[in-house]
């Protein structure tokens, strides 16, 4: 099989010097003339482990070939397009380097017609809605080949272990696009398990998993600030802290869902965020959690407005399930922010919170939500599902899976993120 790859930097240089190893016939296309002529020379422009030697050795042995462009002669049965998308000036992503690749493949199907078979990988990180965009664009190429969005997660200084041992392998596709065809032969040579997903999950995948990394040196750092400030040791909290996998390093708390509350989360947040404060240290990201989760609450608010409802059943109250707490539970705030949006009716639902039974903080909290206009509390599931025109349910309790059959109002599950 032939494999064409655009862009013969960092990404497109190790994934030809692995497509080699595996004996691939491969041309790589590069527009920068010095990058050209290096390797037209024989030469590898870029230090990787395992990288320079593959392609030293693919230039001699003429496994890889060096052009400008494709030529209509030497048509490769897939094309990954590695070239770079930078940032513009303010933050958005250049797709210049892709969109010019994408012009030249649709005039060469233009000219060849129904013989033009290549498939077009796109490997250059972008973001999410760029293919369904892109599709728009390029409609010709589109609707004569597949071109697939199938996102890199290799790192540099390790890249070709990692092209081969990716952490994932998804290849992201619009519905009403062919299907590729060559790239799973591609992917099973390489020995590579895939998942064919929506484009979008696949854009908003390799964002998300770059966001995430991120997150977690931000965290990290900012921790590490702090306990250093207040004299202890930030590495040794973080070894502990990671070795956790249960409740840190896990898929925990990693879903969307309800907002966080309870009697522990937010307070400790917020006091993380003051203690910094007072050691004049900035910890945007713990110090801005708080108002993350507020958004949150706001957005779930705008959705359940935009059905305009007048009935409202809100299932679980506490802070999550199996508990009848409900300091700081998001459910109170939601509920507090839709009756003073004019909701005539909030019944209120939770399996273990009975307002005649709770006491202290609890008790003042349902006490002040059960005053404002219109908002009730009942145990009768039936009745008031069937008087509600929308169900809100905060928590996955088993028990609201199967709502009362008399249920006919739709369901806005925050838990698992449904109607959202
Ligand atoms: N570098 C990484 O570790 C890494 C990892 C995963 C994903 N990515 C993504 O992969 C893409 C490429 O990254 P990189 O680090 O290899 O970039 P790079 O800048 O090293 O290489 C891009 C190459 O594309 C060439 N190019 C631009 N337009 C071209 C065209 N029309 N035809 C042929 N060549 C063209 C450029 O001259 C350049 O040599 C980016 O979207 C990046 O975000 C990078």
């Amino acid at each position: 099989m032939k494999i064409g790859v655009f862009g013969l930097g960092y990404v497109g240089l190790t994934t030809s010097a692995c497509l080699l190893q595996r004996s691939f016939e491969v041309i790589g296309y590069e527009v920068s003339e010095e990058k050209f002529r290096s390797l037209r020379q024989g030469n590898c422009p870029l230090s990787e482990p395992g990288v320079r030697e593959a392609i030293v050795r693919g230039l001699s042995d003429g496994g890889l070939v060096v052009a400008r462009g494709v030529d209509r002669e030497t048509i490769p049965d897939i094309v990954l397009i590695c070239v770079g998308t930078p940032n513009q000036g303010d933050g958005q992503t250049d797709l210049t380097a892709v969109r010019n690749v994408l012009k030249s493949l649709q005039a060469i199907a233009t000219e060849c017609g129904d013989s033009f078979a290549c498939e077009v990988v796109i490997r250059s990180t972008v973001p999410p809605g760029t293919l369904s965009t892109l599709a728009r664009e390029f409609e010709r190429l589109f609707q004569q080949v597949a071109v697939v969005f199938y996102p890199e997660f290799l790192r540099e200084g390790s890249a070709m272990k990692d092209f081969f041992q990716p952490p994932q392998t998804v290849i992201g596709a619009l519905a009403d696009s062919p299907p590729p065809r060559n790239l799973p032969l591609m992917l099973t040579a390489l020995g590579l398990d895939y998942e064919i997903v929506d484009s979008v999950v696949a854009e908003a995948l390799k964002f998300g998993c770059n966001a995430f990394h991120a997150v977690k040196v931000s965290f990290a750092n900012e921790v590490g600030r702090l306990v250093a400030r207040l004299g202890g040791d930030g590495t040794e909290v973080m070894r502990l802290l990671t070795k956790d996998t249960d409740l840190n390093i896990s898929a925990k708390y990693l879903l969307p869902g309800a907002p966080y509350g309870g009697s522990c989360l937010p307070k400790d947040t917020r006091a993380f965020a003051a203690l910094a404060r007072s050691a004049e240290l900035e910890l945007p990201l713990i110090g801005n959690c708080e108002t993350s989760n507020r958004e949150h609450v706001d957005f779930i608010v705008e959705q359940v407005m935009n059905h305009a409802p007048e009935k409202i059943v809100v299932l679980g109250i506490a802070f999550k399930r199996d508990t009848d707490d409900v300091r700081e539970s998001p459910s109170l705030s939601i509920i507090q922010a839709l009756a003073e949006r004019s909701v005539k009716q909030i019944w209120i639902h939770d399996f273990l919170v009975q307002p005649e039974q709770v006491m202290g903080v609890n008790k003042r909290e349902l006490d002040r939500l059960l005053a404002l206009d219109g908002v009730t509390f009942s145990n009768d599931l039936n009745s008031i599902c069937e008087a509600a025109d929308l169900t809100i349910l905060m928590h996955s309790d088993r028990r609201y899976q199967n709502l009362p059959a008399s249920a006919k109002s739709t369901v806005i599950d925050v838990s698992r993120w449904l109607n959202l």
